[in-house]
């Protein structure tokens, strides 16, 4: 299993942090940038992620901006992307347990460093149903 992550100057060093824990977890992380805390377009950082899953097989994303909102918005334009923002414990395993998503999506001014690792390694922990679960993701894409 490898990672890809990218941010936006508002999630830089959210995702900095959450690279560096991926990285001690012995995963492969790929980072897509930004680097530095020059102001950016959240858009980009969201289509170079995107963009990497879409062509590259058994890749796990991690998307950051200020809230999450913006950068999940834009991923989720792609067919084959399910970024999910995981605002609580609960969540963090449902959108494995129910959405299969790809991409996990973080607020890196809105929640802490504790409750994104504890909702990271949530996610991890937990299986993807499937069946009636994948009829309803085949219907997402228009
Ligand atoms: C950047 O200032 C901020 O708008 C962005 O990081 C994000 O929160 C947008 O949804």
């Amino acid at each position: 299993m490898k990672f890809v992550v990218a941010s936006d100057h508002a999630g830089v060093d959210m995702k900095d942090f959450i690279a560096d824990f991926l990285k001690n977890k012995n995963f492969d992380v790929v980072d897509l940038g930004t680097n530095g805390t020059t102001s950016v377009d959240y858009p980009v950082y969201a289509d170079k992620l995107a963009n990497y899953i879409l062509s590259n097989n058994d890749v796990l994303g991690i998307l950051v901006c200020g809230t999450g909102v913006g950068i999940s918005i834009r991923a989720n334009r792609y067919k084959g992307i399910r970024a999910a923002i995981l605002y609580s414990d609960e969540v963090a395993e449902m959108v494995k347990k129910h959405n299969n998503a790809n991409v996990m999506v973080f607020g890196g001014r809105t929640m802490s460093k504790e409750d994104i690792t504890r909702r990271i390694d949530i996610f991890l922990n937990t299986e993807y149903k499937g069946g009636r679960h994948q009829r309803r993701i085949d219907m997402l894409d228009l």
